[in-house]
């Protein structure tokens, strides 16, 4: 990162002052649940200057956020004023992402996605939610003559399985608010499959078109959204464990003309899809890959 003040840096700094707006006592999830009121509308109503990328007085449950894409999506979902429902499996590293998040009333829920009684659990404890934003996943290359039945589960299992189990489960307990956005976190290979990465990518790829399903089943009478982003290369503790593994792919870095990317560049993309800025969008994908899988060889 080059360290220049950028204009998406500063709206996750929080200047707008969304913190604030959180902790002013304006209509919460579970009221919007019921009404059906939109986010707009409520604050049209209440005076505020109009910030499309407000995420004040919501409730955003984000998973994987003991680390890298989703604890800095924690972060920046904070900063732009929402209240935060924090998952991982590691209770410390996810304590950590809580003491990191600006404002009020944030709660976080160690549990094992994989297993049926942590995601349940998750389910359960979440509460009436106004956004969601998958980032929970793991990533193991295996070229496909090694490829094992333990192997397609343990990944599809946490990548896949997960987000639409715990999807459904907070949709049929009428947990998700009307006007709701939902957003997962997929990869550049569930569009491409890159070398001895075939179980991972299908495990994200399944989830484009099952989410796209999703939106058309919830969209014209709940205004609830569905998205799904697609990052490229970001530094985090996943892409270290890969290089430190036998197969570094450091070198990849410089395929994309904006290099390596950084968690906030992720979570500011997951922050838009997560905001009125984006009503408009849903059952899409988006590329956040410093542009990556788009060659230009002229
Ligand atoms: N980094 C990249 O280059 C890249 C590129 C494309 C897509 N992605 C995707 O982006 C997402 C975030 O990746 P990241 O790079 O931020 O990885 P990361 O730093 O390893 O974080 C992964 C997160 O997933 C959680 N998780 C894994 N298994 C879990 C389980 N069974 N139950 C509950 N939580 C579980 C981890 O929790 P604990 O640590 O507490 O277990 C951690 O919070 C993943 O879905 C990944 O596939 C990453």
């Amino acid at each position: 990162m080059s360290g220049e003040s950028h204009a998406a840096d500063r709206t996750v700094s929080g200047e707008s002052h969304a913190a604030d707006r959180a902790v002013s006592g304006e209509s919460h999830a579970a009221d919007r649940a019921v009404s059906g009121e939109s986010h707009a509308a409520d604050r049209a109503v209440s005076g505020e200057s109009f910030n499309p990328f407000s995420l004040a007085g919501r409730t955003v449950l984000v998973t994987g956020a003991s680390s890298g894409i989703g604890r800095q999506t924690a972060i920046g979902c904070a900063a732009m004023g929402a209240r935060l429902v924090i998952t991982g499996r590691d209770a410390a590293r996810l304590g950590e992402t809580c003491a990191a998040l600006q404002g009020e009333g944030h709660r976080s829920i160690a549990a094992d996605m994989a297993e049926p009684d942590g995601l349940a659990r998750v389910a359960e404890e979440a509460g009436v939610i106004d956004g969601l934003v998958n980032c929970a996943g793991i990533t193991a290359m295996a070229p496909f003559r090694m490829t094992s039945e333990k192997h397609i589960r343990r990944i599809h299992g946490i990548n896949f399985d997960a987000p639409i189990l715990l999807t459904q489960k907070l949709l049929a307990a009428r947990r998700i608010a009307n006007g709701a956005s939902l957003v997962y976190v997929t990869s550049t290979t569930a569009h491409i499959g890159t070398f001895a990465t075939g179980i991972y990518a299908a495990s994200k790829g399944a989830l484009i078109p099952a989410l796209r399903a999703l939106a058309l089943e919830v969209g014209a009478k709940q205004k609830i959204r569905a998205n799904c982003i697609s990052p490229g290369y970001v530094q985090t503790p996943m892409l270290d464990a890969l290089n430190a593994g036998t197969a570094s792919i450091e070198a990849n870095y410089d395929l994309a003309p904006l290099g390596l990317g950084q968690p906030e560049d992720v979570a500011n993309a997951a922050v838009f899809l997560l905001s009125d800025a984006s009503r408009w969008i849903t059952r899409s994908t988006l590329m956040v890959d410093g542009g990556l899988t788009v060659h230009v060889s002229i």
